[in-house]
């Protein structure tokens, strides 16, 4: 029997941090074996933050190598980037023609942007049609995502639902795949580890970087278990272990982060040495996106003739 298909992508626009990897990129992985795993670089997509040749090629090549530092296989997973496949800019187009503006509108990230009174670019207004269109090409079953993903997921089921309403049915009902302990991972600060708070703790930091950052994180306990430490901590190991080791250490903040700085270097010292090793060779790590795209490109090309067939533009 087929394996069901498991895909996700992750934008070229700065390092990843634990969150990122407790969130999505570490399901990738975990799942390989038991599903076939589409990995991609959806490059497109960072071009509304990252307008700058040099940096968008340096950005590419370090999410490739953050990916196989993380255990990820070419072996088993397919691992490409998203502007190697043109089939998914032309299908976001079609989707773009069922699609309303006061849909869009819906959309979290326009209303925030909304709201701070941005002027919103027409591709990131656009986004959730692109992430549509990276999905459905490849008809996967679940989508590894953290909860702020959520709604584009359901935009990309509502997308597939509508085509398939008025070309006959064509597209698979993707569902998201959002782990219920790391929906949302916490930054130092107790918000959401986001890039953009200045909160996070890189997923390749440097020991030095691993202490500054548990050094930051804010602890304002009242009871004595500082909750932001222990969040953190919590990703590493489980509440059976870590709660009677907080409570043995009532307001001994210091020495909790030291535990914590510990077991966080403990667990990316590997990945730091494999993303080293895999930076020696980028053209071997380039092969292997190339040939990745390629494999894509097929899947795809197939799935674009059939909508082409739906929507009746195959004349010939
Ligand atoms: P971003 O860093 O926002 O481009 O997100 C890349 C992927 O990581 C997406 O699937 C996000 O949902 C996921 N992600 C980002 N931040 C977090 C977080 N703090 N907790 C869980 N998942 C996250
Ligand atoms: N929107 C996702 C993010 O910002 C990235 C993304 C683009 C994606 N296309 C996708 C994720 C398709 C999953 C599936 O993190």
């Amino acid at each position: 029997m087929a394996k069901k298909i498991l895909l996700s992508g992750i934008q070229p626009s700065g390092k990843p941090h634990i969150g990122n990897y407790f969130g999505m990129m570490k399901q990738m992985v975990d799942f390989q074996d038991d599903y076939d795993v589409y990995a991609f670089i959806v490059d497109y997509h960072a071009l509304k933050s990252v307008q700058d040749a040099k940096s968008m090629k340096g950005n590419i090549i370090a999410v490739l190598l953050d990916f196989l530092a993380i255990g990820l296989d070419p072996k088993k997973a397919l691992l490409y980037k998203q502007s190697d496949i043109s089939e998914h800019t032309e299908l976001a187009w079609i989707f773009d023609t069922i699609t309303t503006m006061p849909y869009l509108m819906r959309a979290h990230a326009f209303k925030d942007a909304e709201a701070k009174n941005k002027e919103i670019d027409v591709g990131s207004f656009n986004y959730p049609m692109l992430m549509a269109a990276d999905i459905l090409l490849y008809d996967p079953d679940i989508i590894p995502v953290g909860a702020d993903q959520k709604q584009h997921i359901e935009i990309a089921r509502d997308t597939a639902e509508k085509f398939n309403r008025i070309y006959g049915d064509t597209f698979k009902l993707p569902e998201a795949m959002i782990m219920k302990e790391v929906a949302v991972v916490p930054g130092t600060d107790g918000r959401k580890m986001s890039k953009s708070y200045n909160n996070t703790i890189p997923l390749f930091a440097e020991y030095e970087e691993i202490k500054k950052c548990v050094m930051s994180i804010v602890t304002d306990s009242g009871e004595g278990i500082p909750k932001n430490v222990y969040a953190i901590h919590n990703l590493l190991r489980p509440a059976s272990e870590l709660l009677p080791l907080y409570e043995s250490k009532i307001g001994k903040y210091k020495e909790l982060k030291e535990l914590l700085i510990e077991d966080l270097e403990k667990f990316i010292a590997p990945l730091r040495e494999r993303r080293k090793e895999f930076e020696k060779d980028i053209p071997k790590a380039l092969t292997i996106l190339k040939a990745g795209g390629e494999k894509a490109k097929k899947i795809a090309s197939a799935k674009m003739e059939e909508v082409r067939g739906k929507i009746g533009v195959n004349v010939y």
